[in-house]
């Protein structure tokens, strides 16, 4: 039996390789991607070596994943419950994608990932098994193992020479998940909602007091939607989030506290960090609030909802969210221009939008004399049989 493992090269998906060793006798192929979580991948190569794997896939999808993921998601201005820039949801499904393919390479039977059986996590990596391989097994050891508590994870862990860091004075939230878009904690210090978090669990962004008080502009330019440039200076896809988070970090920009609703059916706390795409976010819609006819903008706002709880709850491969997104996309083609932006302690302020392609007409909306671009009296009419309605309703309520 042979199983392909999402393998971070942390402390649990390493508990989770020798398990499957022992309690399968299964041959392990690890899969370790870099989506831009800023850590060092090499050490997770050399742990999988050391428990004896010898099919170890070490893979950089940076740029896959902001362009093939985050950027068709921002096109639809995307938001979980409001305010959710849907960090960690996004890159679920490029992790069960790769893995299938390389269960299909190795001759792998099996996938197996780290999530707990709480979680969203578990049913976006297992949808997206469902969609890509009908026929696949999937081992989520979390579910299915005899531990019951921490403790008995270490013990394994010790009892197995796999290393144990201790935490950080015991104080780091138990569950952190980080890529190029978002870093998000869960867990421990932050299970009491009405506890403010720790400055510790703050880890690409200053807070907004302690930012410059000098304001940083930047201009941004798009594309078919999609950010192309910072400056005039045209950038890949991840190249150009990684700029954004920078700046994004200096400004104390992207921080939020949210209790939300796990499809599962609960509600967990989280604490995220989305300093470039809290930036993207607001520019984007500026962009297309000169470029976007009305109608296409309101029916966009009207489905962003829905494709956003279908990326949160799991179903990127999905027939609907495909069928969403080419509208979405249909929707961009003439989204572009530039934008720009202040960024200044927290808060990301539009200052001006600019687009050959804009739909804005100052001769029309102007408050001085506009030579006859519009007739007014065109408007007498138009809210006449506006009001129709609202009259005979009117007159029915006196009548009573
Ligand atoms: N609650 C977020 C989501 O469902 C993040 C989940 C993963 N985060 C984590 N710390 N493990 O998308
Ligand atoms: C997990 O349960 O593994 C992390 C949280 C989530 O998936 O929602």
């Amino acid at each position: 039996k042979k199983v392909v493992l999402a393998y971070s090269g942390g402390l649990d998906t390493s508990i989770i390789l020798k398990w499957l060793q022992t309690t399968y006798d299964a041959e392990v192929v690890t899969f370790t991607a870099d989506l831009g979580q800023g850590e060092e991948l090499e050490p997770a190569r050399k742990k999988a070596e050391m428990m004896g794997c010898r099919e170890i896939y070490v893979e950089d999808l940076r740029e896959t994943f902001v362009k093939d993921y985050v950027f068709p998601m921002m096109r639809a201005n995307a938001l979980y419950e409001g305010v959710y820039l849907l960090g960690t949801s996004i890159a679920r499904p490029l992790i069960a994608k790769r893995q299938i393919e390389i269960a299909h390479e190795t001759g792998a039977d099996a996938v197996a990932h780290g999530a707990t059986g709480k979680g969203n996590d578990q049913v976006r990596f297992e949808l997206g098994y469902a969609a890509l391989d009908p026929t696949i097994r999937v081992i989520a050891p979390w579910r299915d193992w005899e531990f019951k508590s921490r403790t008995d994870l270490i013990e394994f862990a010790k009892l197995n020479q796999i290393p144990v860091t201790k935490d950080k004075e015991g104080e780091a939230p138990f569950s952190v998940d980080a890529n190029l878009l978002h870093s998000s904690s869960e867990g421990k210090v932050l299970e009491n909602p009405a506890e403010a978090p720790p400055s510790i669990v703050f880890q690409r962004t200053v807070s907004p007091e302690e930012a410059p008080d000098k304001p940083t502009i930047i201009e941004i330019g798009f594309k078919a939607g999609d950010a192309v440039s910072i400056d005039g200076q045209a950038m890949s896809p991840a190249t150009l989030l990684a700029a954004l988070n920078d700046l994004g970090r200096d400004n104390g920009i992207g921080r939020l506290d949210l209790v939300e609703n796990r499809f599962v059916g609960m509600k967990s706390r989280g604490i995220y960090e989305t300093p470039g795409g809290t930036i993207l976010h607001v520019a984007h819609r500026a962009m297309e609030s000169i470029t976007l006819d009305r109608g296409a903008m309101h029916l966009k706002d009207e489905l962003m909802p829905r494709y956003a709880e279908l990326i949160y709850n799991g179903f990127w491969f999905s027939p609907e969210r495909e069928m969403l997104q080419a509208a979405i996309d249909c929707s961009q083609k003439e989204v572009e221009g530039t934008v720009r932006l202040k960024l200044y302690k927290g808060n990301v302020i539009v200052m001006g939008r600019e687009s050959k392609k804009s739909l804005y007409s100052e001769a029309i909306v102007t408050f001085e004399d506009d030579a006859g671009a519009y007739d007014q009296k065109d408007a007498v009419g138009f809210i006449h049989l506006n009001a129709l309605r609202l009259k005979l309703l009117a007159q029915r309520n006196k009548r009573g």
